[in-house]
């Protein structure tokens, strides 16, 4: 819920719209992203997941859940309902502060963020504005089936507040003491007005959201330490370094929860953009819960004999904008071929096994060896057009290895192993392949 730094498209140079245009129908054309609902003619703000880019997703995710909740035994994971009681909304502030305040242009129909534009006309045409109008980004919902006894909920806008209601029973049930951490991967939902940039901003996205329970004395070396772990994730999973910079908040854009604050940025083709935020949330929400609840949120320190409210450091990262980030990063044209330079830590299929022909045999060990990759990674098997072609097409959805089959293979079990970003090709014994393609493929550290 923090307020956000304009994205309100400014004029991008045509070379960097461009990008985002042949990124836009790569994605659809190879089956990573598609518009919701297409043969209905699409709907604004809504995305599906093809193929391709469910599995990369699905890498950023695990990678993101390896990091901080697996290999942390100061994390623990939750997974909890999208829809919780209404009031959590009126304790968190949603209720009264999440909206937008948006002008329409009577003259082009198009819409702004009210608090985006300069002066008192459209910034596209010079029309005459709107006054403006609040729109509220939560989406309602009845929950009851007879149409008196119904309840408004609402869909949540973001995933850490049931953490929140939890970080009493979580810390006894898993015997926690602070610092402690609760993390959640989930779907949130936001009506927003001005969908725009492709996934960049949408209504339906997925968080990946960690609470950081610590003792208010300690908050600001616990906010360093997230702040840095949390930036060095993005160069793990393989976004340059140059594209990537933490952003402080000044006073007066802090969320009304936040006490600090800072956005880690990535270099989108049109602008520099907020892809996590890391907020000391303080006591807000521990004591907010507490008090609409009536329930004690406090914390007991066994070493002191006292009790007190947490200070809470969030790391807020939106897992599609991750990997829109990712996606901008790994696209690169050369004269011959379009690719992908995914980390193979988080490339979608990590090999494509190939017959150099369709004959003598070749297709049937091609296979053999491709059912054999697949119960270990996520392969591709192609025996159709010229060699060329069928290593273009992997490298146009960013995987990191081919393997061919050819003569030699009949005579001697060895395989070609070609590298996508080097397009070099050594020889190999068939069973090196799994250990080759594991060591490049697995986060070591
Ligand atoms: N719990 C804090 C929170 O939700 P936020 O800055 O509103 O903070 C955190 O959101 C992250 O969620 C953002 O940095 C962004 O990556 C992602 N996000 C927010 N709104 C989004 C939208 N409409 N579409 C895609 N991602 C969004």
């Amino acid at each position: 819920m923090a307020k956000k730094g304009s994205d309100q498209t400014k004029p991008v140079p045509k070379s960097k719209s461009d990008t985002m245009e042949k990124l836009v129908s790569l994605c659809k054309r190879r089956g990573f992203i598609l518009p919701s609902s297409q043969i209905y003619g699409g709907i604004s703000g809504l995305w599906d997941y093809g193929p391709v880019g469910a599995d990369l997703k699905r890498n950023i995710r695990d990678d993101w859940w390896l990091v901080n909740v697996r290999w942390r035994d100061d994390v623990v994971g939750m997974d909890t309902s999208i829809i919780t009681h209404p009031q959590v909304w009126s304790a968190s502030g949603h209720l009264d502060g999440f909206h937008d305040s948006m002008v329409d242009c009577k003259s082009c129909k198009q819409r702004f963020r009210a608090d985006q534009i300069p002066g008192d006309v459209c910034p596209e045409c010079g029309g005459e504005l709107t006054e403006p109008r609040k729109f509220h980004l939560m989406f309602r919902t009845q929950l009851g089936a007879v149409a008196e006894d119904t309840v408004d909920v609402y869909l949540r806008p973001e995933t850490c507040q049931s953490l929140f209601l939890n970080f009493k029973e979580i810390q006894s049930v898993a015997r926690m003491k602070l610092p402690f951490g609760i993390a959640q991967v989930g779907k949130s939902f936001r009506n927003e007005v001005t969908p725009r940039n492709f996934i960049f901003r949408s209504r339906e996205f997925e968080q990946m959201e960690i609470e950081y329970f610590c003792h208010p004395e300690k908050e600001d070396t616990w906010f360093d330490d997230w702040l840095a772990k949390r930036r060095q994730w993005f160069l793990d999973i393989g976004i340059k370094p140059e594209r990537v910079r933490p952003m402080q908040h000044d006073k007066k854009e802090l969320a009304h929860y936040a006490k600090k604050a800072f956005d880690i940025q990535y270099e989108f083709p049109f602008g520099w953009q907020e892809v996590e935020g890391i907020h000391n949330r303080g006591s807000f929400d521990l004591s907010q819960h507490a008090k609409f609840s009536g329930k004690d949120l406090s914390y007991f320190d066994e070493a002191t004999g006292k009790k007190f409210i947490p200070s809470v450091i969030e790391a807020s990262v939106g897992l599609d904008r991750t990997l829109l980030a990712v996606l901008c990063d790994a696209y690169d044209e050369e004269p011959e071929r379009v690719v992908l330079r995914f980390s193979p830590l988080i490339a979608p299929v990590k090999v494509g096994v190939f017959p150099l022909v369709k004959k003598d045999n070749l297709p049937d060990i091609a296979r053999k060896i491709e059912l054999d990759l697949r119960r270990k990674f996520v392969t591709a098997y192609d025996e159709g057009g010229s060699i060329g072609r069928r290593y273009r097409r992997q490298d146009e959805i960013g995987t990191p290895f081919g393997v061919t089959v050819d003569y030699d293979t009949l005579e001697n079990e060895t395989v070609t192993l070609r590298e996508r970003d080097s397009m070099e090709q050594r020889r190999l014994q068939i069973d090196e392949l799994t250990g080759e393609i594991d060591r490049a493929c697995t986060r070591q550290s």
